[in-house]
């Protein structure tokens, strides 16, 4: 045993009971309740209290400011834990206090918003999950939490799991796009990639899945804006993530900002106790949103007790930056508003979390400050991150075969991101260091280097409206060239005379997207369409690289660009990555895990929807009267969920089952075979889906529920096969009970959800 929990041991020893005082005769679970326990029985209700306050410190602010003293508040155990502290000095200066200088010597849980990297940045999370590829996601996490870690955090409020169909909503760049299934597949993959083994690991860091529940769905696509669906789509779409990641071992949760079925997440009891507790078994501990116990006064739930009282009882056990929990629950104590036991609940699961990570063994487990010189922004994380990205970027269309292009002659590199190293990473970069970042325009410099010129000029600014570009541009990334719109575009246009090709750098800034950054339009901004304009009609060759932090309408782009590669915001070596990607070292093999629709009016627009009772005509392209369809805009999306191209070409031959019948406890072998045709090695990502036909409730009109990424030599043949079970024809009925009703399924099998080759089956 170390010699911190020794000394804790012996001043914990006379006040234990016998057994609890021979700890070799326990298991794990027995020692540490008998540790908990015992702590617990030290601790006055102030210092209790302290454990469930999660001040942020004043370091980086992601909320509203506070100044929050912490140093006095840590010494005199008000404090849990503390968030968004750069800097393992930094750290390390905090856990003293709270080790050395408070009474009990309880250590903090250090907390970070390492979303997708610490220094070394991976791409965003919605960019991330268009690469299909669960062995890298998780391989990002892990560098992730090894970073982070030598700077002394030891939780992360990642992953980030809330399903978005609502692309107005500057969130969904966190998550994983709209599909249950390749959401859950993302969460595992965190999970397992932050926590590694078990926790026992200086480098492993305790996972907070986030934002529980439903925040993916805001009315309007309004950050923070009202929540309100049915179970049943809850169940059928929206939890499988978050339950994914409670069973791959995620040690925290974090609750939304959102209400659901009327009450704030934060202090919904069916949510947090019956749900995740009690039906999915979740055993860690739960903390608010910062500041969403504040915000239930705004939600109209009372004042600042009673809200606090509510959460608690609801189940939450640590209060993020409202200050609620430790000032007010004494009172409510002592009002009767809630119970010691309630109290003493939450404690234990916030020093269980702390046990877990090794902090009693070793407070300073997570503080060796050597480790933060040699472990972070390493060649070889950086590598990783670049390899990673390239698999992230989603060609939409290559007319002509226009990319990839050859490092010879003079490439014009335009556009409002193409110079710019703070926009790479991509919102939530919060340790990110944009002093150590390339731009594109020395990326692409530094991958040609004699052998072609790359000429650069901005041409444009990122929008019109300088007010609209600061509000997206904060922490400190603000970029806006302060000539006018002629003078930009005069001298872009003596710029790419002499080019023999146009890479335009377009799109939104880093902070368009992320929290608090809904837009109510996604198409490219006037000015953005006008300097495109105007580079077409050079005449030259305009390949566009679209930067995103969600998918973009570009009805006319499409139409009008011959080559466009959607890059989202691919991380601190993205400008490396995009090169590989456009002179062809890299293939690329993205595919979207978001629907793309051709106009804002189509928002919502998601594959995986019901059938409505007048569906339009197969193969019917103009308007039907009286069928489920626009006046004035096709239904079907600009590119659909799964879409994306490769610089070679893939023939799919047909669905093939071996069996038509399947037993409840028996499998059919679904496979399809896979050629490449084109010129080059290339990634493939088979999909398959699954329809139910007729259920005792509507279904969708098809699942994802398998996939695979091959790659494919030119010439050869690949077939990749779906083992359908049961389980993958399960869904929740109108009982809320989790079945697979008999009856008539399609399996589905392609490049992409719409080109599928269909089979149908009969479950017994
Ligand atoms: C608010 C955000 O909603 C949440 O995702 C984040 O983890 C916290 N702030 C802490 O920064």
């Amino acid at each position: 045993m170390n010699k911190f929990r020794t000394i804790v041991w012996a001043c914990m020893i006379a006040v234990m009971p016998i057994s609890a005082a021979i700890p070799e005769m326990k298991t794990d679970k027995e020692r540490m309740d008998s540790f908990i326990t015992a702590l617990i029985g030290k601790m006055t209700l102030e210092e209790k209290l302290g454990q469930m306050n999660l001040p942020p410190s004043d370091d980086i602010v992601t909320g509203e400011p506070q100044s929050s003293n912490i140093g006095a508040a840590i010494v005199s155990g008000k404090v849990g834990g503390t968030f968004n502290v750069k800097g393992a000095e930094k750290v390390l200066a905090l856990q003293k206090l709270a080790v050395e200088k408070s009474r009990l010597g309880i250590p903090l849980i250090i907390g970070m918003d390492v979303i997708h990297g610490y220094e070394t940045i991976f791409p965003i999370p919605l960019a991330l999950s268009c690469s299909w590829n669960m062995e890298a996601i998780e391989k990002s996490a892990r560098i992730a939490a090894t970073e982070a870690s030598a700077a002394g955090v030891n939780w992360t409020f990642s992953p980030m799991v809330d399903i978005s169909r609502e692309p107005r909503w500057g969130r969904m760049a966190e998550g994983a796009g709209e599909d249950p299934y390749l959401g859950s597949e993302v969460a595992r993959a965190m999970v397992k990639g932050y926590q590694g083994k078990n926790l026992s690991a200086n480098n492993e860091i305790m996972a907070c899945v986030k934002h529980f529940a439903l925040y993916g769905a805001p009315e309007a696509g309004r950050d923070y804006n009202t929540v309100d669906m049915s179970r049943l789509r809850m169940f059928n779409e929206y939890f499988a993530p978050y339950r994914a990641a409670i069973d791959a071992g995620a040690g925290s949760v974090m609750t939304s900002f959102n209400i659901v079925d009327g009450i704030p997440a934060t202090a919904n009891k069916w949510l947090i106790t019956d749900v995740l507790r009690n039906t999915w078994n979740f055993g860690g501990f739960v903390v608010t949103d910062y500041e969403s116990i504040k915000e239930m006064t705004t939600h109209g739930l009372g004042d600042r007790m009673h809200s606090a009282a509510l959460a608690l009882k609801a189940g939450t056990d640590m209060d993020m930056a409202a200050n609620a929990f430790v000032s007010t629950l004494k009172s409510a104590l002592e009002a009767g508003m809630v119970t010691e036991i309630e109290i003493d609940t939450a404690v234990r699961r916030i020093l269980e979390a702390k046990y877990k990570l090794g902090l009693f063994d070793d407070p300073y487990k997570y503080n060796d400050v050597r480790r933060e010189k040699t472990s972070i922004y390493t060649e070889e994380n950086r590598r990783e991150a670049r390899k990673i990205a390239t698999e992230t970027f989603v060609l939409l269309k290559n007319e002509g075969n226009l990319l990839p292009l050859s490092k010879q002659g003079k490439i014009a590199l335009v556009g409002p991101l193409a110079n710019t190293a703070a926009n790479m990473p991509g919102t939530w970069s919060v340790a990110a260091d944009f002093s150590k970042y390339k731009t594109l325009l020395q990326g692409l410099r530094d991958a040609v280097g004699d052998k072609a010129e790359v000429l650069y000029a901005k041409g444009c600014n990122l929008t019109a409206d300088a007010a609209e570009e600061a509000g997206a541009t904060m922490f400190g990334r603000a970029m806006r060239d302060s000539r006018c719109e002629e003078e930009l575009l005069s001298e872009a246009m003596a710029v790419v005379k002499d080019a023999d090709i146009i890479v335009a750098a377009m799109g939104e800034a880093s902070e368009s997207s992320g929290e608090s950054s809904s837009r109510a339009n996604l198409e490219l901004p006037d000015v953005q369409k006008r300097f495109l304009q105007a580079m077409l009609a050079t005449g030259k060759p305009v390949v566009m690289l679209n930067f995103s932090g969600r998918p973009t309408v570009m009805s006319w782009e499409s139409e009008n660009i011959p080559a466009i590669l959607n890059v989202w915001f691919g991380g601190s070596e993205a400008p490396d990555a995009i090169a590989d990607v456009l002179f062809g070292d890299v293939n690329p093999s993205g595919k979207l895990s978001t629907t793309m629709p051709r106009n804002m009016g189509q928002i919502p627009i998601y594959y995986n929807h019901l059938m409505t009772g007048r569906p339009k005509s197969k193969g019917h392209n103009g308007f039907q009267k009286y069928r489920s369809n626009y006046l004035d805009s096709p239904n079907s999306p600009l590119y659909p969920f799964g879409y994306g191209l490769s610089y070679t070409t893939f023939e799919y031959g047909e669905l093939m089952l071996d069996s038509t019948e399947l037993n409840t406890d028996g499998t059919i072998s679904a496979s399809i075979k896979v050629k490449n045709t084109g010129g080059r090695e290339g990634t493939e990502i088979v999909q398959f889906y699954i329809r139910d036909m007729v259920a005792s409730i509507a279904r969708p009109v098809k699942e994802l529920k398998h996939f695979e990424r091959i790659s494919i030599k030119p010439g050869e043949s690949k077939v990749v096969t779906f083992k359908i079970t049961i389980d993958a024809l399960k869904f929740y009925n109108s009982s809320l009970e989790y079945v697979a009703e008999p009856g008539q399924f399609q399996v589905m099998a392609g490049p992409d959800s719409e080109r599928l080759s269909v089979k149908e089956f009969i479950l017994q």
